[in-house]
């Protein structure tokens, strides 16, 4: 059975962008009250006291957009200032991050992965849902800001979308040669927008690889992240190039992963709620550590039985009606 390890840290629900595959248009969503998000200082009083303890050394910050909360590179410093991190990272829209990418290193941050959907600022605004001024310029800055500052490894997660997105996989992939960053393609999941997914459908892991073979070749690289992502190289290639497959392979039996929303629900799956905790309500009625920490053993034991373990393919309807932004990517 996987070590989990790992807590992916949703620091708000909110977010700048409005991407088709993540919220459908026009939807309204239940935003988490300012008084109900966790606290720095709770959420700190968690990962110290109840995370840490019981063997959790790996952190990612998420949303909605992680930026966006208030405080974030203090944050950064104090969790990564904790001697039991051994890797803090953030997955971020890159909207925020060119004037934020210095700070955030320097104060301990040393992995990011950036969503870059598109190459062509029409596209990549109509798929974030953005009708002013085009955003992609200033999302490729904040890349390139963190590329110079030093985050190492560098990933750029495409969600791909049949007919939206899918013919610029060569030009994506083609980034990997000349410079050493990691673009991931994720399969498009029935997850946020189900609508969107059941008239475009998705395009499968081997699919894109099969093109990429054919215009330069592919070897599967040694690497193996630390997540669901199979490591594959185009040949000579700086890069790497990473395939999530949720909807054509399964890896809940590889899942190390535990989430954390921003309201302080503690979710053992992405997809699956059972066992979940209230931390957040556990904590500020007085409920201590120690019982948490016990309460924690008893979700990291049920785990195996709690992994969602089930293809989506074939999936035409919205089999989880929460967005990412929600649960925290
Ligand atoms: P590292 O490998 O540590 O860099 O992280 P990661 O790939 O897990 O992080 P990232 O936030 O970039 O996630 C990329 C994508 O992986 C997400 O958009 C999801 O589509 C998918 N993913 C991440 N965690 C899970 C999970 O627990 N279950 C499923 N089904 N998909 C996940
Ligand atoms: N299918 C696949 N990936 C998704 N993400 C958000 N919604 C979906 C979906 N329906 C991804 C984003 C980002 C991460 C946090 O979640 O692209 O990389
Ligand atoms: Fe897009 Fe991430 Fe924001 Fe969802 S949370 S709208 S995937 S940037």
């Amino acid at each position: 059975m996987n070590q989990v390890d790992y807590l992916r840290i949703s620091l708000i629900d909110r977010c700048n962008f409005r991407c088709q595959y993540c919220m459908p248009e026009g939807a309204e969503l239940d935003y988490i009250l300012k008084q109900e998000l966790l606290t720095d200082a709770e959420l700190l009083t968690l990962i110290e006291e109840v995370f840490i303890p019981v063997g959790f050394t790996r952190f990612r910050l998420t949303g909605g957009e992680p930026l966006l909360r208030p405080r974030v590179v203090e944050l950064v410093r104090a969790i990564a200032s904790l001697p039991q991190t051994q890797d803090l990272s953030m997955t971020t829209n890159g909207f925020l991050l060119a004037p934020m990418a210095q700070n955030l290193y320097n104060a301990g941050l040393r992995r990011i992965n950036i969503s870059l959907d598109s190459l062509e600022s029409d596209t990549f605004d109509q798929i974030i849902g953005n009708r002013g001024r085009s955003r992609w310029q200033q999302v490729w800055q904040g890349i390139q800001e963190a590329y110079r500052v030093g985050f190492d490894p560098l990933k750029l997660n495409v969600v791909v979308i049949p007919g939206v997105n899918d013919h610029e996989v060569l030009d994506l992939a083609a980034l990997t040669i000349d410079k050493q960053w990691h673009v991931r393609f994720i399969e498009f999941m029935p997850i946020g927008n189900s609508d969107l997914f059941a008239d475009r459908g998705w395009v499968s892991s081997e699919e894109l690889r099969q093109r990429i073979r054919e215009c330069w070749g592919l070897t599967e690289s040694q690497i193996r992240g630390n997540g669901p992502a199979d490591v594959f190289q185009i040949p000579g290639a700086k890069g790497t190039l990473g395939f999530i497959s949720q909807m054509s392979e399964c890896f809940c039996d590889r899942c190390n992963r535990m989430r954390l929303s921003a309201d302080g629900w503690l979710r053992p799956c992405l997809l699956n709620e059972t066992g979940q905790i209230d931390l957040k309500t556990a904590l500020r009625t007085g409920v201590s550590t120690a019982e948490l920490r016990e309460q924690l053993r008893h979700l990291l034991a049920l785990k195996p039985e709690i992994n969602f373990k089930q293809r989506y393919a074939g999936t035409t309807t919205g089999a989880y009606t929460r967005t990412m932004s929600q649960i925290g990517g």
